[in-house]
């Protein structure tokens, strides 16, 4: 070996060691959390607003117009404010040097809820992405992303785990220049559990008989051998739902696959499969403008666009088309998250009404209604 990389490897084997440690505790934390908050317990919900980067500003503006509307009974009476939250934009990240600036974090950890819009993440280097590092900070570990296309017979809901797996060492990787680079993967015990648990609880209280558990673990032995193994000792307590192990590639061709993918229900898996299976899901229904994503902690829940912030739509100038569908339905789960039901419930049928075979207004790229036109008919149908 050549001596020039002795040094190398020693500060990798130091850095892995450090990576090992913060892990360890982290899983120790997760052991000791504490039992989710009752918010229809709560006399008043703050729900934070985020812009975010590119399109995200000007999808969230929609949504704002709508839950002014939907929510305005309740701002009068003090039983729940939107609050919006400045600071959280690619510049301003860049220039502290941070995913999150502080001030920001702060205000975000204010709130009960929140609503954003998507965020930029340069490629490369070591910024990571303020999405990644707000569900690490809000610990929202249930990424909860619903897909439904009914004259498909499609109604799918996936449960991604959010906190760890590819993502919480994503920007610690280390590498021997000129030669190789490294990066970790990491599931705990805990933080399986409690995905699982989640997805089986839903399964259970919305009348599904079928959770489908998706990994690699013929091939990421340790990793994902333990979130299949977990996932079904958590089975094992619903004795009424079916659990049955997929691997990932098989998964992303039965969604496509037109004979068997309508009789999936709940999907649970991992950080990256879930990342990449929901955006196929959500082209499924008719585009990843069209999903909207929960992010659910004990304590804080976020929710947001399917998508990214689109900046090839700012840069040719087609922003105004960006369709603010994705972000209205994560504010519907938002809405039914906080117990806000009746408001949710309106919205729903509102979206089915202004996307369905019969909508007046359609978006379609640049040929269709632009964002702000859709939102006025969303308006009007309320
Ligand atoms: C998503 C997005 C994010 C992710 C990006 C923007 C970091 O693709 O929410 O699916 O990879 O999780
Ligand atoms: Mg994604």
């Amino acid at each position: 070996m050549d001596i020039r990389y002795e040094e190398q490897i020693k500060n990798c084997v130091d850095a892995y060691e450090k990576l090992l440690r913060g892990q360890l505790e982290r899983a120790e934390r997760m052991e000791k959390a504490a039992p989710a908050v009752d918010y229809t317990e709560k006399d008043r919900i703050v729900i934070g607003l985020i812009g975010g980067d590119g399109i995200g500003p000007i999808i969230m503006e929609s949504a704002k117009k709508v839950l002014d509307v939907l929510l305005a009974d309740k701002i009068r009476d003090g039983r729940c404010e939107l609050r919006v939250i400045e600071g959280l934009t690619i510049e301003n990240r860049e220039a502290c040097g941070k995913p999150i600036p502080d001030d920001v974090l702060t205000a975000i950890k204010a709130c009960d809820v929140i609503l954003k819009g998507p965020t930029t993440t340069p490629k490369g280097g070591t910024m990571e992405s303020a999405n990644v590092a707000l569900r690490r900070e809000l610990d929202l570990y249930a990424n909860v992303r619903p897909v439904s296309v009914p004259e498909k017979g499609i109604d799918w809901t996936f449960f991604r785990e959010n906190t760890e797996g590819e993502y919480v060492l994503g920007s610690k990787g280390v590498e021997i220049e000129g030669k190789l680079a490294c990066d970790f993967k990491v599931t705990t015990d805990a933080g399986t559990r409690r995905i699982c648990r989640a997805a089986f609880e839903f399964a259970k209280n919305n009348g599904k008989d079928n959770v489908a558990i998706v990994t690699k673990a013929n091939i990421m032995k340790k990793t994902d051998g333990k979130f299949s193994r977990i996932a079904n000792e958590i089975a094992a307590d619903y004795p009424g739902i079916h659990a049955e192990d997929w691997y990932i590639d098989i998964m992303t061709a039965n969604l496509v696959n037109e004979d068997i993918r309508s009789s999936f229900q709940v999907f649970v898996l991992p950080n990256l499969y879930g990342d990449i299976i929901t955006d196929e899901a959500a082209q499924i229904q008719g585009g990843v403008g069209t999903g909207g994503s929960a992010n659910i902690g004990d304590r804080y829940a976020m929710f947001e666009a399917i998508h990214g912030s689109a900046p090839r739509m700012i840069a040719d100038g087609t922003s105004r088309f960006a369709n603010p569908q994705s972000v209205i339905k994560a504010s519907e789960m938002m809405l039914r998250h906080i117990s806000f039901t009746k408001e949710a419930d309106r919205l729903c049928k509102a979206l089915e009404i202004t996307t369905g075979p019969d909508a007046k207004v359609r978006i379609d790229g640049i040929v269709g209604a632009t964002g702000a036109e859709y939102t006025d008919y969303l308006l009007s149908v309320l």
